[in-house]
């Protein structure tokens, strides 16, 4: 038997008994004729004891040891002098009578502890080391608990968990499809799915009426801390639902959740228009922790003669609580900050809120006191409150002092890891402006079903969609919509995205099609399932609660894919090899 125990579970009650452990060596120590071994399993660690006087070449053993070997250690529960109140093992120590090497290592390239000194090229090269380190280890395993809680909500709920397939051809979801040639189809590829979203609408026409999956997804785009190319949904549809349906099963599903893994009651689920987010946070998905609202300046602002706001479609600005001590140096730190190429503003104006009730601006040239205390008053401030107002055009307004709310939440504290503050995005528009290319592109995808009036609206601009995301903390976690189901109203979004009706019939026929034989009125959602770990474990970014995740270049850095093929592969899959392309 390998082990009798884990290196997580024996406490002050087992002293006495002989127990077994197996697991690898975190470090070693000798001290005062003694060697102290830690070791380390999934569930904990453990320290082992090896004393000179009584087994000197036991000791000599143990001294030999080096980090990351496996071991197997065989001895007795003891009482420790030293208790450590950090480890939950920390009360006892295993008095060692035998000792096997079950595997020596070489010595890692970093430390495998919580505390590493390993970059993350060097971690992610060796990302079954990095995934022994417990903190990386317990995210893995929450991200298990989340996908069983998730799992059993869902089947209590009858929802019918179904595969569907990987090599397909294109799902619109706004990106890039990863394709795969096909061997036996010369010249033709298949796509991965950038979501099984065409599939599920199909399993609604073929009557399962309540499917999910716990799915991988596949997009070609541009990765940042919240974006992998392959990532996992919690992919769900209905039929025979409104989206107050949704609204309130899917909320259920993220309550249990956090319930049953974390002990937090995530309390009201604010609902928020869309128009509403955009104007008040300047964001679809707003960070609800803290408030620090939008207030739009515009009646008190403009018409005073300051030529960039009189210039300006919107005035907007956030009252910073507390900040009105800011030096001159932290303001003009802040202004270069919103300068900054990737925020884009043209500058910053401020207000202190002097604690003796009169005000001192950036722009004291152009208002008089009577004018700042109009503003302030708007704004909700009191005396040592800061005023950060930007102006311009409204979209790019509302952009830049959305990143500054962020930003001051941040400094100020008010976005913490272990606070949750959902809320649900409503009424998004159906379809958005993509100037450069000149037409119209689908807000959500193009088989989302728009509101009333959609017959007779000329400017396609203003309608708006039975389309809804979930908000966590700031971060869009999940989004959904209420689908079309006819025929017709497909074609004609089709018809309103530019698409000609051979290209619609080739790219959706089968949809289409599948609608004409009875197909249910159906909507659904999808949950960035790393997302959601990632938050859970009070984490911004997701990779580390992927097991096997690719870095910011879409590189897997431990099996150095992309790679090459062989010469005979491209030929057997009819493409050309490089050498042929470069010519
Ligand atoms: P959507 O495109 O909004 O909807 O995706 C659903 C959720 O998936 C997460 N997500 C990602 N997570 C990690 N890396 C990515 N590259 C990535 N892209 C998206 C987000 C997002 O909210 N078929 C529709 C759902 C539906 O209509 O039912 C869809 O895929 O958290």
């Amino acid at each position: 038997m390998f082990r009798t125990h884990t290196c997580g579970e024996l406490r002050l009650d087992n002293a006495g008994i002989n127990v077994t452990l197996s697991g690898w060596v975190q470090r070693t120590r000798e001290f005062g004729g003694m060697t102290f071994v830690d070791v380390r399993d999934r569930y904990g660690i453990t320290q082992l004891v090896f004393n000179m006087s009584t087994d000197a070449d036991l000791c000599e053993k143990a001294n030999k040891l080096g980090r990351e070997f496996v071991i197997q250690a065989k001895g007795t529960v003891s009482e420790r002098t030293n208790k450590n109140p950090n480890l939950p093992t920390g009360d006892i120590e295993i008095m060692v009578n035998e000792l096997t090497i079950l595997n020596a290592s070489k010595v890692p390239p970093f430390l495998v502890e919580e505390e590493t000194d390993g970059g993350d090229d060097l971690r992610m090269k060796y990302r079954y080391l990095d995934l022994r380190r417990n903190n990386v280890q317990n995210n893995i395993i929450l991200r298990h608990r989340v996908a069983q809680e998730a799992r059993r909500y869902l089947c209590d709920n009858n929802f019918l968990e179904i595969e569907t397939p990987f090599l397909i051809k294109s799902t619109p979801e706004g990106a890039r499809d990863f394709v795969v040639p096909s061997r036996m189809n010369p010249g033709e590829f298949y796509a991965l799915p950038q979501s099984p979203q065409t599939f599920k609408q199909l399993l609604m026409v073929s009557g399962f009426d309540k499917y999910f999956q716990i799915v991988r997804c596949f997009r070609d785009e541009d990765l940042r801390a919240d974006r992998q190319p392959e990532f996992t949904q919690i992919d769900c549809e209905m039929s025979y639902v409104e989206q107050e349906d949704i609204l309130q099963m899917f909320e259920g599903l993220l309550r249990h959740v956090f319930q049953a893994i974390k002990g937090v009651d995530l309390g009201e689920i604010q609902r928020m228009d869309f128009d509403d987010a955009m104007r008040l946070y300047g964001k679809d998905k707003p960070d609800t922790r803290f408030e620090m609202t939008f207030v739009e300046l515009n009646d008190v602002a403009q018409n005073k003669g300051f030529k960039v706001f009189d210039a300006a479609e919107l005035v907007v600005g956030i009252c910073a609580k507390g900040c009105g001590n800011y030096t001159r140096k932290q303001l003009d730190g802040l202004t270069d900050w919103m300068k900054r190429p990737q925020i884009g503003a043209k500058g910053l104006v401020y207000v202190k809120c002097n604690e003796d009730g009169t005000f001192k601006s950036s722009v004291d040239k152009f208002f008089g006191q009577e004018e700042l205390k109009a503003w302030a008053d708007k704004m909700g401030a009191k005396p040592g409150d800061l005023l950060l107002i930007v102006s311009g055009n409204k979209e790019k307004a509302r952009k830049q002092m959305g990143e500054l709310r962020l930003e001051m939440g941040e400094r100020l504290g008010l976005r913490k890891a272990d606070e949750f503050k959902a809320l649900w995005v409503l009424n998004f528009p159906l379809l958005e402006r993509d100037e450069e290319a000149g037409r119209w592109n689908p807000c959500h995808h193009p088989f989302t079903r728009p509101q009333k009036g959609f017959e007779s609206i000329e400017n396609w601009g203003d309608i708006k969609a039975d389309a809804y995301d979930f908000v966590l903390n700031g971060n869009e976690i999940a989004g959904g919509s209420i689908r079309i189901h006819e025929r017709g109203l497909q074609e004609k979004v089709f018809e309103l995205l530019g698409m000609s009706e051979e290209e619609s019939e080739e790219k959706f026929g089968f949809l289409m099609g599948a609608f004409e034989y009875g197909a249910p009125p159906h909507g659904g959602i999808a949950f960035g399932f790393d997302r959601l770990c990632a938050i859970m474990g009070g984490a911004e970014s997701i990779r580390d609660f992927i097991a096997f995740p690719k870095n910011n270049s879409g590189r897997d850095m431990m099996i150095d894919a992309p790679s090459l093929i062989d010469d005979e592969q491209y030929a057997e899959l009819h493409i050309l090899p490089n050498a042929e392309l470069a010519d």
